[in-house]
């Protein structure tokens, strides 16, 4: 049985890691999270009671609190999710972004790699630092072509920036120290527990409560659509069995344009929602985000190829069961959006030291 030390596990896609690796493997696992705006315990309340599951209350750039959770939970493998991940946050705020996607990243990786270094020969030799990235490192796509391992790096944001900052570090600790790594870039993820800053849950709300549906420029721009259990389980398999110093593109082959997206949502609203007119009527064109990435699109061949994963969701199943989830799921969105999951979390951490 190995011990997994997950940072980020109350956010959108570490909460589905963790619910996975609780639920279908019989791995430990230690959350590690700040519990930001958008870190979410509610998220973990059906494997919170597991014995395999630990939470630890940290920031990432608190290298002393580091060490300690290194030293007393002696976790065989990290997988690090947690960052700022809003490209609108990163454009009007890029502080957080550099801070923790950068900082966080460098001050996570000394303290991982004097750990790793404390270990005996065979736990060392078994022991990954596993990096999660995005495709927005590799800027943006024309009309053609797809994102690969070997694109060159063009990030255009400061959010991307940060991450791209990230990978390099990364890449240099295996390069430099011989630290074991392996990193992950993926693209856009939907699917249950994401905080509604993003498109699609922004959307579904929004259309549930009969609020515009904001759509930045023209909704030509171009996403690539991967539902966040069929992410898990690539992260998962990637830890297991990816190559040391190696880089692995995670996507769906599922490229919509914002419109087509929005038009989706609409339209299974109209289903399973209906209000009389048609959602899309809420459609309303805004001010384009600056520097708006045109096209992203991933080659996900050598994942397929190597480690012979493929994704269980069509865009189609996928955003119904997003869509269904949502629906369904009125108080944890109350919770993270009426302020009330803030007022909890101070209520039941606010004062709680985490030494
Ligand atoms: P999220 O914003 O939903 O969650 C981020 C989590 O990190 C939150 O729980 C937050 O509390 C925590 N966190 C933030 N700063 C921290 C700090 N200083 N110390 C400890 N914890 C901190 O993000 P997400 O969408 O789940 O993304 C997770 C990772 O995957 C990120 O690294 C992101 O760059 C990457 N990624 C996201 C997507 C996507 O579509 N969402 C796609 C590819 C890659
Ligand atoms: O590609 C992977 C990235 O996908 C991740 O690394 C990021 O963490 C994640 O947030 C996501 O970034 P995007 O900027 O692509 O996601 P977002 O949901 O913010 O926007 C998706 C597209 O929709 C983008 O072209 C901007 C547009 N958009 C977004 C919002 C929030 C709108 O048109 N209206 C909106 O209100």
């Amino acid at each position: 049985m190995k011990k997994i030390l997950v940072t980020g596990g109350a956010g959108f896609i570490g909460s589905a890691v963790i619910r996975q690796f609780i639920n279908e493997t019989d791995c430990s696992v230690v959350n590690l999270d700040k519990l930001t705006y958008a870190g979410n315990l509610q998220s973990l309340v059906s494997i919170a009671d597991n014995p395999r599951y630990k939470f630890e209350h940290v920031d990432i750039c608190d290298g002393g609190q580091l060490t300690r959770v290194f030293r007393e939970h002696q976790p065989d493998a990290v997988m690090h999710l947690a960052a700022e991940s809003h490209v609108d946050r990163s454009i009007s705020g890029p502080a957080d972004f550099i801070e923790t996607n950068i900082v966080g990243t460098y001050i996570l990786l000394e303290a991982s790699r004097n750990y790793w270094n404390s270990l005996d020969a065979q736990r060392k030799s078994a022991f990954r630092f596993h990096h999660i990235s995005t495709d927005e490192v590799y800027g943006s796509l024309g009309d053609s072509g797809f994102f690969t391992e070997t694109t060159a790096y063009e990030p255009n944001s400061p959010y991307s920036a940060s991450k791209a900052s990230s990978d390099h570090l990364v890449r240099a600790w295996h390069h430099t120290y011989g630290f074991p790594v392996v990193t992950t870039n993926c693209s856009n993820n939907y699917g249950s527990h994401q905080f509604p800053e993003k498109l699609i849950p922004l959307v579904i709300l929004n259309a549930v409560n009969g609020k515009p549906l904001p759509i930045y420029g023209k909704g030509d721009n171009i996403r690539d659509w991967l539902y966040v259990d069929d992410h898990a389980s690539a992260l998962r398999l990637v830890l297991e069995r990816g190559k040391l110093g190696e880089t692995y593109n995670i996507g769906g082959w599922n490229e919509k344009t914002n419109l087509e997206v929005v038009h989706s949502i609409c339209a299974i609203l109209d289903d399973l929602h209906p209000q009389g007119a048609p959602h899309t009527q809420l459609i309303t064109y805004v001010a384009d985000r600056p520097g708006h990435d045109k096209r992203y699109a991933i080659d996900a061949n050598k994942i397929a190829n190597d480690l012979g994963w493929k994704p269980q969701e069509t865009f189609e199943t996928g955003l119904r069961k997003t869509v269904e989830w949502y629906l369904a799921n009125d108080d944890w969105v109350k919770g993270v959006t009426s302020g009330e999951y803030q007022k909890w979390m101070k209520q039941n951490y606010g004062d709680r030291k985490t030494s």
